[in-house]
């Protein structure tokens, strides 16, 4: 089949499009410059010229598809009205596409970094009122789920905190404090977290949805939880740096609102009995802290350490 990775020089697409290309599929990805051109070739994704700022041209192309996976980066307010365009010019039946949302629609606030029990499987009630990025984000959803009745098989992934190959939204942000600081800074008590899961895993229920998923449907990914405290010491241990607790104007100075926000002042707890019920699912990966003391973050921070780099990060592109 054909294969369309919008997002595919990215983190989580990067992952999807090697693993829809291990399945046989004739695999493109979306790009919107050279480099992205070179580095999608070099991975073996066949790279079709393209801008989501330009949908109006995307649409003939989109057309020439049978599975679009969406795992582009563009701020929430934004992604609603890309999602429709790709929707009018996608949707027909047989054909499908799979789209990474984030477990972020059930992020419940936790400015003093306290945790909460609340927890959502796929097709839970949300009991709280909606942050704004949850509210945003669940109108894009809509939008898949109602196509669905128009025999488009779409999926909505939801991963929580993704780790794994170094990257990561929020362990990266760990590193940069030690940078910024001298040491390794955490929200408050510490206690509130994310649920996550590994990026391989992550393309491989992103591939399971494609081949058997129910269309409509919503799928979490969940491999375990750790609180941001403990991944603070275990990067503390790395760096050799001692932890330290930031209140949340501390922590917004340091990082900056909109990643605090979203990205660490929640806790960001799902469970995913459909996807492993549904899609015969069990993680493949599971241990996000020994992955930081003696894995992937080790080996990348060592890396850089040796060639006097420092390991710098910075995420502002969902706004
Ligand atoms: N990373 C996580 O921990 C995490 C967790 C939960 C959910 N998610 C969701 O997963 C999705 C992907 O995240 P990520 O971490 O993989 O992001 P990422 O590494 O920043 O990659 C973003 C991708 O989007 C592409 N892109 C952005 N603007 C574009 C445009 N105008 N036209 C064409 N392509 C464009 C980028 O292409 P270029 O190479 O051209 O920049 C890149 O391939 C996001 O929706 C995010 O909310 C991520």
């Amino acid at each position: 089949m054909k294969t369309l990775v919008i997002g595919a020089t990215g983190y989580v697409g990067s992952r999807i499009a090697q693993e829809f290309r291990s399945h046989g599929h004739e695999t493109y990805g979306l790009a919107r410059s050279q480099k992205s051109k070179e580095v999608l070739s070099a991975a073996g994704v066949i790279p079709v010229e393209g801008d989501l700022a330009e949908l109006a041209k995307l649409a003939a192309t989109v057309d020439d598809f049978d599975v679009l996976v969406f795992a582009a980066t563009v701020p929430f307010e934004d992604e609603k009205d890309v999602i429709q365009e790709l929707l009018t010019a996608f949707t027909r039946p047989g054909r499908s596409l799979v789209f990474i949302s984030g477990s972020g629609v059930v992020s419940t606030a936790a400015r003093d970094g306290a945790w909460n029990d609340y927890t959502a499987a796929e097709d839970d009630p949300f009991p709280f009122p909606a942050l704004r990025n949850r509210k945003i984000r669940i109108t894009t959803e809509r939008l898949l789920t109602d196509a669905a009745s128009e025999g488009l098989r779409t999926f909505i992934i939801r991963p929580p905190l993704i780790w794994g190959r170094a990257g990561s939204i929020q362990i990266p942000q760990f590193f940069e404090s030690a940078r910024k600081t001298g040491t390794v800074c955490y929200l408050g008590q510490g206690l509130n977290l994310y649920s996550h899961v590994h990026v391989d895993d992550v393309a491989t229920v992103s591939y399971l949805a494609f081949e058997k998923g129910t269309p409509g449907a919503v799928y979490h990914l969940v491999a375990g939880e750790v609180n941001f405290r403990a991944i603070a010491e275990a990067v503390g241990e790395v760096t050799g740096c001692p932890t330290r607790s930031l209140d949340y104007d501390q922590a917004v100075e340091l990082w900056g609102a909109p990643w605090v926000d979203l990205g660490l002042a929640v806790n960001s707890r799902i469970r995913s009995p459909r996807t492993r019920t549904e899609l015969g699912w069990t993680p493949a990966h599971v241990d996000v802290i020994e992955d930081i003391r003696h894995g992937s973050y080790k080996d990348a921070y060592d890396t850089a350490k040796a060639h006097g780099e420092v390991q710098g990060y910075s995420w502002a592109a969902h706004g």
